[in-house]
């Protein structure tokens, strides 16, 4: 019997997880993706199809989407085009991905600030690099939330991209949402990743955070994998001495998993320490079931706009798909080795008459929990249990070997405790 996370291959739909969606309660929630700021996208699709109404105009969005994703996941050639280029495509990138990307990167950057204390920022001021920004996302969306939750902190960002016109796009849409980033200050840099750092990124080091998202398999296709590690290696060099660097990519199998192929060394190497996912500072080997490929699945709050998109896209977005390793030149302080600590590596699948979940523990093991489906006959129980998702950490108070290696039984419900989940 196997319990696994679900094959990493999110064009082919996601189960749907048992998680509920958690409510949105304020701009520092990690999930609170900002109006105004998709008024921007919609605008731009209004502005394209100034006779249609809103909603027609999202729809004719719908093809230039559908490109886009098919390029992102089915067609993935050996070089992307510059499709940033294209206003269509710039619409349809800001109405359909920007919000996943704000959110996924929040997520990511929640786990490292919130589960493993890292701090962002000095003297009031952190400072955020994006490469490969397109319409900044992954850097505005993580500025945005540490300035949401820190009303002292200011955030710079700088945003580099070799598409020129994206960059132009997230400036207007920076400067047409003035209410929520009086404390954001935007610049951007027209240049090309695998050029080196460009002078003005080396003139603005160290940041307190790199972001890069999505970018890395298109500026570093594979094979170039030694190009792309010795890229990484080298934005070590850009860090401050406590800074991030977070990376996140598709879910793809073989984006997913070429991310931590690529990370392992540089942190076996003692170069770089993992944050995050892993909860040791390693990045472990991967599953022995080799079907199975960590990554990440969240339930999260669409966008109205992205709802009606996805009428005509059909496309599996109840849940946020990615995966993503966060590094830095310190490690993270251990986490006490009681009670035993573990990261969820897939969602609470039921099984027979139980439930269980796949997990990577702070001592660096794979393990499986079970938990008999008999524990959970109240209600309130069961939802508290059953909320529990694909990345929370739990802590595990009472659990016995089983006589399969690596399956554990939980004594009950009350023998699993959460230790922190995104809000
Ligand atoms: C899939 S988009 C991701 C955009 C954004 N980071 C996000 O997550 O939503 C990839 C971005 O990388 C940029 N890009 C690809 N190769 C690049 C290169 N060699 N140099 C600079 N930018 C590059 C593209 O122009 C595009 O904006």
């Amino acid at each position: 019997m196997t319990v696994h996370g679900t094959p990493a291959h999110p064009a082919r739909g996601e189960p749907r997880g048992a998680a509920p969606v958690k409510p949105v309660e304020s701009p520092a929630s990690v999930y609170a993706y900002p109006e105004a700021l998709e008024r921007v996208w919609v605008a731009m699709a209004h502005a394209k199809a100034p006779r249609s109404s809103e909603g027609e105009a999202i729809d004719r969005v719908a093809p230039a989407a559908t490109r886009l994703s098919e390029l992102f996941t089915t067609a993935r050639p050996v070089a992307f085009p510059d499709y940033g280029g294209d206003t269509e495509s710039r619409v349809a990138y800001g109405l359909f991905f920007v919000p996943q990307t704000w959110v996924r990167t929040r997520l990511a950057l929640a786990e490292v600030v919130e589960a493993r204390g890292r701090a962002l920022g000095r003297d009031g001021v952190v400072s955020v690099l994006d490469l490969g920004a397109g319409l900044g996302a992954a850097g505005w969306g993580a500025a945005h939330w540490l300035v949401a939750r820190d009303p002292t902190l200011r955030a710079r960002l700088l945003a580099v991209d070799r598409s020129a016109e994206s960059l132009r796009d997230f400036v207007a849409a920076v400067e047409a949402v003035p209410s929520s980033d009086r404390r954001l200050d935007v610049e951007t840099v027209v240049a090309d990743l695998a050029a080196g750092p460009a002078p003005a990124v080396l003139a603005r080091a160290p940041f307190h955070l790199v972001v890069v998202s999505f970018a890395l398999n298109e500026a570093f296709p594979p094979p170039a994998d030694d190009a792309a590690r010795a890229w990484l290696a080298s934005l070590s060099g850009l860090l401050a001495d406590d800074g991030v660097l977070l990376v996140v990519e598709p879910a793809l199998r073989e984006t997913a998993s070429r991310l931590r192929d690529l990370a392992r060394p540089l942190v076996a190497s003692g170069a770089l320490h993992a944050l995050a996912p892993d909860l040791d500072g390693r990045v472990a080997l991967p599953h022995d079931d080799l079907r199975f490929v960590d990554h990440e699945v969240r339930r999260w709050r669409k966008p109205r706009s992205l709802v009606r998109l996805n009428r005509t896209l059909r496309r599996s977005l109840d849940e946020l798909t990615f995966s993503f390793v966060a590094l830095s030149r310190t490690p993270a302080p251990a986490f006490p080795a009681a009670p035993r600590r573990v990261r969820l590596t897939s969602p609470f699948a039921r099984l027979k008459g139980r439930r269980a979940f796949t997990a990577l523990g702070a001592d660096g093991t794979r393990a499986t929990f079970d938990l008999l489906e008999r524990t959970l006959a109240d209600e309130a129980t069961r939802a508290r249990v059953l909320s529990i998702e694909r990345g929370d950490h739990v802590e595990v108070l009472d659990a016995t070997p089983l006589r399969e290696r690596g399956w554990w039984r939980l004594a009950g419900p009350d023998a699993l405790r959460v230790a922190w989940t995104p809000r």
